[in-house]
């Protein structure tokens, strides 16, 4: 009995070393993938934003996927002669608007997607967990998924400057970037057609992370301590917004017009408005 409570100790602290050396492997400083890709509002959440994760979550952007399917708004979809009972959560159009790096390295793919071998290459879509089918914190903070920031901000536990994750692709363009969607030329819910989707930049953003009731005992330790700092320095993309991208559906697909890409994959350079 003695013996085997010996064996069984050392095979527990053996346990607990190997646990423990692998726990110091993870500390350490990860490498930042070659390319941008989108990752997925669930990364940013991981140990990090929970906060920020579960008010996107009950936000209107964290629910944008349900408004493709049939029979729901109805009447919005009517006066902007959309066909109401019609599903349209593979449409390119409304995908693009709608749901996270649709055409994009790492972004949605929606239903029906295959690759060359024709195996099924959809996104699993989980309703308890909001992921890339809708407006994720990407389509806002990144020109092209924030595979790459996302590893800066970890590396440096959140002391980084804006300039060290602008330019793996972080945007600071805000009131830029909601153009993407809000008002663009191919969204059809412009401002002519209602007045309620008229755009107030100030206004609006105070909708986007209502955080204040989602901050818990939990995840206190997730406050951005740096964000006073940060506040005080001006990113390239908030003295020149990046471009907006152009965009239509040929022959069933999405294309970017050229020129209107904010990030050159080729020659990895941002592209700025003139
Ligand atoms: C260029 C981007 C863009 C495209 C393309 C786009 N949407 Fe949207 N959609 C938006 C934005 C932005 C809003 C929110 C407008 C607002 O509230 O001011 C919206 C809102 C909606 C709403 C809610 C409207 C309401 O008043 O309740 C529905 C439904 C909708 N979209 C469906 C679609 C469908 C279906 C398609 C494809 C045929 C589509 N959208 C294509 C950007 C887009
Ligand atoms: C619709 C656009 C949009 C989406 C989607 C969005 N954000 Fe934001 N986020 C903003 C804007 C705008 C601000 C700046 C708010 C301000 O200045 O008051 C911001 C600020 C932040 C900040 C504070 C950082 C700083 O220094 O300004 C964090 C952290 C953040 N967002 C994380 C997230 C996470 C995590 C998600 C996804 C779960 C997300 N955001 C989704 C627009 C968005
Ligand atoms: C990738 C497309 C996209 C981007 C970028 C985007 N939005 Fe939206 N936004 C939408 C869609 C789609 C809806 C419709 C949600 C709904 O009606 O339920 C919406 C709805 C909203 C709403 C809710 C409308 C209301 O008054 O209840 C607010 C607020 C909003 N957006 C603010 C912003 C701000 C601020 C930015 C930029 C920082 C931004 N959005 C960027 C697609 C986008």
């Amino acid at each position: 009995m003695g013996r085997s409570l010996k064996i069984l100790s050392l095979f527990l602290i053996s346990i607990s070393l190997i646990l423990g050396a692998s726990g110091t492997v993870h500390a350490k400083k990860k490498k930042i993938p070659k390319k941008p890709k989108y990752v997925g509002a669930v990364k940013c959440n991981g140990s990090c934003h929970d906060p920020y994760y579960q008010a996107w979550k009950d936000s209107p952007h964290g629910n944008t996927y349900e408004l493709l399917k049939p029979g729901v708004r109805k009447e919005a979809k009517e006066r902007v002669k959309l066909d109401p009972e019609k599903d349209y959560t593979t449409t390119p159009l409304c995908l693009r608007c709608h749901t996270t790096g649709y055409k994009q390295r790492g972004g949605f793919k929606p239903a029906g997607s295959k690759n060359k071998k024709g195996k099924d290459t959809s996104t699993k879509i989980d309703p308890e967990e909001p992921n890339k089918e809708q407006v994720g914190c990407e389509m806002c903070h990144s020109v092209a998924g924030g595979s790459q920031f996302r590893i800066v901000m970890k590396n440096t536990k959140g002391d980084f400057k804006k300039a060290e994750t602008e330019k793996y692709g972080q945007r600071w363009d805000y009131a830029n970037v909601c153009t993407r969607c809000h008002t663009h030329p191919n969204t059809p819910f412009k401002p002519e057609v209602h007045d309620k989707y008229k755009f107030n930049f100030e206004e609006r953003k105070k909708k986007v992370h209502p955080t204040e009731k989602y901050w818990n005992e939990d995840n206190e330790d997730q406050k951005l301590e740096k964000i006073k700092d940060r506040n005080k320095e001006v990113a390239q993309s908030e003295k020149t917004p990046l471009v907006i991208e152009d965009f239509k559906v040929k022959k069933g697909k999405l294309r970017f017009k050229k020129g209107t890409k904010p990030y050159n994959k080729k020659k990895k350079t941002f592209n700025y408005k003139k």
